[in-house]
């Protein structure tokens, strides 16, 4: 785990993240609270894929201090004027956008939702840290960034071999993709055109404690422990690169910090797996944790197929390592391990979350 303070300054920042409320924002947020002295301000509209747990747990461990250092602004950045007032109130050093909808087999089903957060709620943003950055003084003008956090899924679907990095083309191919590429087109634009300092990042499919259960590990996890089938779209054979929320924290702190402004670093944790793979490594780990009547192989089943289902995705995060100085602690069979551990240990956790957003895994985005 990096070293905050070295990164962040002596001084306190005053720090707007958008879609703390998420699955990678909250750790974010979490590792703010806990290993800096910067007040944190967490823009979220906060929807079905939200909850602060993890949050109220740590303000509570730290105590006083800490609530006076964080602050909740509901808001929806669909809401320009609402966006406006947020950024004025919140008077930012640093801007971290990860606010976004981010799952594809939900955009499969309803992309305008995807294109009004993603686009027109970036846009909304961009708008008004325009504004503010334009006000500061001389100082804080020169030291403000505002830091883009996307997807890797922007470059498309790669065959087998090769990787992407801050060269490759945009070519995104679910409508998740395409508005998250989008808003990165925008970020890049509004550096070009009003000089605003951003930084990008693009990294790969992140996992960990407290990601909503519709994505595919957690997904796997507890449809497992369910004793329900556990879905395995098309061959199985898809590959995606995994990185652990918390490696990423790293990487995003060094890039929103030290990151070259106007440009790109592609993030990824050295964890190729195909799906089958990552089904079946959770699947062993599940095994070996409870006695199940049957084993969790026996669940395993291949059902059709998501529209537009990118084979591969694959990092070379060669840049970011060699000029930031970032480097994964968590090898991916360790950290799935772990995070399997995490749920089994917060299964009350997994069925509130599933019921306050009415969802329970059933299939979506089949069109
Ligand atoms: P998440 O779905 O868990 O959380 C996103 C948060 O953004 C939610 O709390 C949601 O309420 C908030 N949000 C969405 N639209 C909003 C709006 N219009 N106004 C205000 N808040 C809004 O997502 P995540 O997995 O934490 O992803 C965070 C970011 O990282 C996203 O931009 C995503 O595209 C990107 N990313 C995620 C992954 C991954 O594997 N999870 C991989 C690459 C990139
Ligand atoms: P997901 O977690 O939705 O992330 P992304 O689509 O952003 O990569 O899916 C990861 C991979 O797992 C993807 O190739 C689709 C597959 N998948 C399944 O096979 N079964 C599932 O139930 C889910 C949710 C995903």
């Amino acid at each position: 785990m990096i070293d905050l303070p070295s990164h962040l300054g002596e001084s306190p920042r005053r720090i707007l993240i958008t879609g703390g409320a998420g699955f990678i924002g909250g750790a974010l947020v979490r590792r703010l609270l806990r290993y800096s002295n910067s007040i944190v301000f967490n823009l979220d509209k906060c929807s079905y894929a939200s909850d602060l747990t993890g949050i109220k747990e740590v303000l509570a461990d730290l105590g006083s201090e800490a609530d006076k250092r964080y602050q909740l602004l509901r808001v929806d950045l669909v809401d320009a004027e609402a966006t406006k007032e947020c950024v004025r109130k919140a008077d930012p050093d640093l801007v971290m956008h990860l606010a976004a909808e981010s799952h594809v087999d939900r955009s499969i089903d309803a992309p305008n939702v995807f294109l009004e957060s993603n686009v027109i709620g970036s846009f909304n943003l961009l708008q008004a840290v325009r504004l503010h950055w334009e006000a500061l003084s001389k100082d804080r003008k020169a030291s403000f960034r505002f830091h883009h956090i996307s997807t890797d899924e922007v470059f498309g679907s790669l065959g087998n071999a090769g990787r992407f990095n801050e060269s490759s083309p945009y070519d995104p191919r679910s409508p998740y993709s395409a508005t998250k590429a989008a808003s990165d087109h925008l970020v890049s634009a509004w550096h070009h055109t009003y000089g605003l300092p951003v930084v990008l990042t693009n990294c790969s499919n992140n996992y960990g404690p407290w990601q909503f259960p519709e994505k595919l590990i957690p997904v796997v996890i507890l449809k497992a422990v369910e004793g329900e089938l556990i879905p395995l779209y098309g061959d199985g054979a898809n590959v995606r690169d995994w990185l652990h929320v918390e490696d990423h924290v790293d990487a995003l702190i060094l890039a929103a910090t030290k990151g070259e402004l106007g440009s790109t670093y592609c993030i990824g944790g050295f964890g190729e797996r195909t799906n089958k793979q990552v089904v079946e490594s959770i699947c062993r780990f599940l095994d070996e944790r409870l006695s199940l009547k049957n084993s969790c192989f026996s669940l395993i089943t291949k059902v059709p197929d998501r529209p537009g289902h990118d084979k591969r995705y694959a990092i070379d995060p060669k840049r970011i390592i060699t000029e930031l100085g970032w480097k994964p602690c968590f090898e991916f069979e360790a950290g799935l391990a772990k995070t399997v551990d995490w749920y089994l240990a917060n299964i009350d956790w997994c069925t509130y979350i599933r019921n306050k957003a009415n969802y329970f895994g059933e299939r979506i985005g089949l069109t």
